[in-house]
């Protein structure tokens, strides 16, 4: 395990779970995080990725790995990505972790993914649980309509937008608040955070991606600076 501190954020490369329990549920605030797909994902066409590291995981293996954004959050207002082929495990990681399950956002990427298949995906699902803070508008829908950037500016097979990271970020939290992902991959929602001026600790199990997600991370707060 490393840890690394960079401004406004704690950085840890290794697994969640060895990293979950040196942490005090009191030090955040909120849960944002996307998991591991449990898809065998690596970005498809391109050789630029490699394959994520517990995409191969399923049923309650799966459920398992989700079940560790809700140790350090249980009473924190959380953000939990996911697809339909992965729902089912998901809503068992809230059953069992004992959460009310509040809304499932479809997130519309406004065009359609690669693959073979008659229906290519255009969505995927934010679940959503929430506690007794809430910045959000007063009517917010649950379809979010937010396109991905080109493939080419990604260094993480399933990167999320900023924007749509920034707005989970401005509904269930507020400045100085700490938020935490367990599983950061690239640091997108660490970017989010920093950029909203919130605290972030991340955890990411692959090196090649905690090196990413430290890089993207010290260069949003480096731009805060200058502007
Ligand atoms: C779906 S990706 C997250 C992508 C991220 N939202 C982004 O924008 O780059 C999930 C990440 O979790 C990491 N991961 C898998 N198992 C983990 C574990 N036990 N602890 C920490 N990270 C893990 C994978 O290496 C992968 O980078």
């Amino acid at each position: 395990m490393k840890k690394l501190e960079i401004g406004l954020a704690t950085l840890y490369l290794g697994s969640c779970e060895d990293v979950i329990p040196h942490l005090s549920a009191n030090e955040i605030q909120a849960v944002i995080t996307d998991p591991p797909y449990g898809m065998k994902y690596d970005g498809g066409i391109t050789d630029k990725f490699t394959q994520i590291k517990g995409d191969d995981a399923k049923d309650q293996e799966l459920t398992n790995i989700y079940l560790n954004a809700f140790k350090l959050g249980k009473d924190k207002p959380l953000y939990i990505f996911g697809t339909w082929r992965t729902y089912a495990e998901v809503y068992n990681s809230f059953l069992q972790a004992k959460r009310a399950l509040n809304a499932v956002i479809v997130w519309d990427k406004k065009g359609i993914g690669l693959g073979m298949q008659h229906h290519r995906p255009q969505h995927e699902f934010i679940f959503y649980s929430k506690a007794n803070t809430w910045f959000g508008g007063k009517a917010e829908s649950d379809i979010w309509v937010c396109p991905r950037e080109t493939m080419g500016q990604y260094e993480h097979p399933t990167q999320k937008p900023i924007k749509l990271m920034e707005r989970c970020v401005h509904n269930i939290t507020e400045e100085g608040d700490t938020i935490f992902d367990p599983f950061m991959g690239s640091g997108t929602t660490g970017v989010a955070a920093v950029r909203k001026g919130r605290r972030f600790i991340g955890v990411e199990i692959d090196e090649k991606y905690f090196e990413v997600a430290c890089e993207r991370i010290r260069l949003a707060q480096e731009q805060l600076r200058l502007f």
